[in-house]
């Protein structure tokens, strides 16, 4: 039976689309969109008030299974996405074991095919078991569906490993993802090297550790005609660098997460291990600079880096806590109170960044609402405000710097291949 979403607002910026529309659903598809559609027949499901937007996308997901389970399962990070309005996320290789051939990939693809709620894309190892010398499987893995590779957690410290992935990756068509940071510089830094590492008393890690290595990919993207995409850009002199080479026209994308564009490295003095995270939160130029880019396409897209971890392993000994905090259910009612009710960004940016960016990054015919493409789309309540709790999350995750924060922009909706997965907070399955 096809259904009928009369009356939301749609923004959809990969058709120009913006105004309030009628969309038709049939068979998985979006049918048709137009100011007013037919309804005998058919199901009507009124969201009037209501904004309509292509299902969020995110390229930088850590779901943590195998191997991490306590921290975060494929189902429940499923649940996550469904609730924070994500249609597709990724299953970024850092488990245990590490994704890095074809049997792995194999693994996980039943795992995902298992939960069978949003759509979860397999990214592959650049090296062995992550360890940065020896190449993974990449061609083979590629061959089981892989869209990237990436060894976050780390980056990848031999520049010649990186040279040898990035011509595989050009002859593959797929991209290089990389976590920037040169490790000889970022030591057992535990916070931005400034004023809050100096109060603390803990050891710094410098923006140059980040910026050196992507100066170093970019380099060598350049020679092997690859595409080199930049995870989770954290500063100033980075966005500097990028605005630089993507003036002479090198072919480099990059991220940002929410948490950077939002908060400080202050974060920590009230926060403690919640605002602890790598890349760490800088300064407010750098935050500022991290704003700027994402509106000028310096920074191309948003990723939330959502890297759950277990309550016990966050709320110990600051040292001690693993870096990352959750972002799935966080991500668009964070970024849509603080930068597009504040205009730093328009509603169209911000889906843009969320969406058909992170679609065109890995490939996927997702990210619109064109007629016959895949009904996968989110519906969000722009108008009343809500707050975020941590308790409430379907992320095993609870590690957030965002609970209580007041918001608007809560999903309330979410379709994939016009299947309902979440309505009003509630996941389905
Ligand atoms: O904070 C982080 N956590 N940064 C990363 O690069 C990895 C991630 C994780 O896997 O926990
Ligand atoms: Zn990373």
């Amino acid at each position: 039976m096809e259904t009928v979403l009369r009356g939301g607002n749609v923004v959809d910026p990969s058709q120009q689309c913006e105004g309030r529309f009628d969309i038709l659903i049939g068979e998985g598809l979006v049918v048709d969109i137009a100011k007013r559609i037919s309804t005998t027949g058919r199901v009507i499901e009124n969201i009037e008030g209501y904004t309509v937007i292509p299902g969020l996308i995110d390229v930088h997901t850590h779901l943590r299974e195998p191997g991490g389970e306590a921290k975060e399962t494929i189902v429940s990070a499923s649940r996550a996405a469904a609730a924070g309005g994500y249609t597709s996320i990724t299953a970024l290789p850092n488990t245990n074991p590490v994704t890095d051939d074809a049997r792995k990939v194999e693994h996980l693809r039943a795992l995902i095919d298992h939960a069978n709620l949003v759509r979860i894309w397999p990214i592959g190892a650049v090296t062995k078991d992550s360890a940065g010398e020896k190449l993974a499987e990449i061609a083979q893995m590629v061959a089981m569906g892989i869209r990237a590779v990436t060894d976050d957690g780390h980056g990848v410290q031999s520049a010649e490993s990186v040279r040898q992935a990035l011509c595989m990756c050009a002859e593959l068509k797929i991209p290089l993802l990389q976590h920037c940071e040169d490790e000889t510089l970022a030591g057992q830094g535990q916070v931005h090297d400034g004023q809050i590492a100096l109060q603390l008393g803990l050891p710094g890690i410098s923006a140059s550790s980040e910026t050196v290595m992507l100066v170093r990919d970019v380099v060598l993207a350049q020679a092997c005609k690859a595409r080199l995409h930049i995870m989770h850009v954290s500063s100033a002199q980075a966005v500097q660098w990028l605005r630089m080479v993507k003036s002479i026209g090198i072919q480099v994308t990059a991220e940002v997460t929410p948490h950077h564009l939002l908060l400080t490295e202050s974060a920590v003095v009230d926060d403690g291990a919640m605002a602890k995270m790598k890349p760490p939160l800088r300064t407010k130029a750098d935050r500022k600079a991290l704003q700027e880019a994402l509106v000028d396409g310096t920074i191309d897209l948003i990723a939330t880096d959502h890297a759950p971890h277990t309550v016990e392993e966050k709320t110990g000994d600051f040292s001690a806590a693993p870096f990352g905090i959750v972002g799935l259910e966080t991500a668009f009612p964070i970024l849509y109170t603080h930068l597009v009710k504040k205009d730093v960004l328009s509603l169209t940016q911000l889906v843009d960044r969320m969406s058909c960016r992170p679609a065109a990054l890995l490939g996927l015919p997702y990210g619109t609402l064109k007629p016959g493409y895949a009904a996968d789309l989110t519906i969000l309540d722009l108008e009343q405000e809500r707050t975020i709790d941590k308790d409430k999350f379907y992320s095993k995750g609870k590690n957030t710097p965002f609970h209580a924060w007041p918001v608007y922009g809560m999903p309330v909706l979410t379709m994939v291949g016009g299947r309902v997965v979440m309505k009003n907070g509630i996941v389905t399955i």
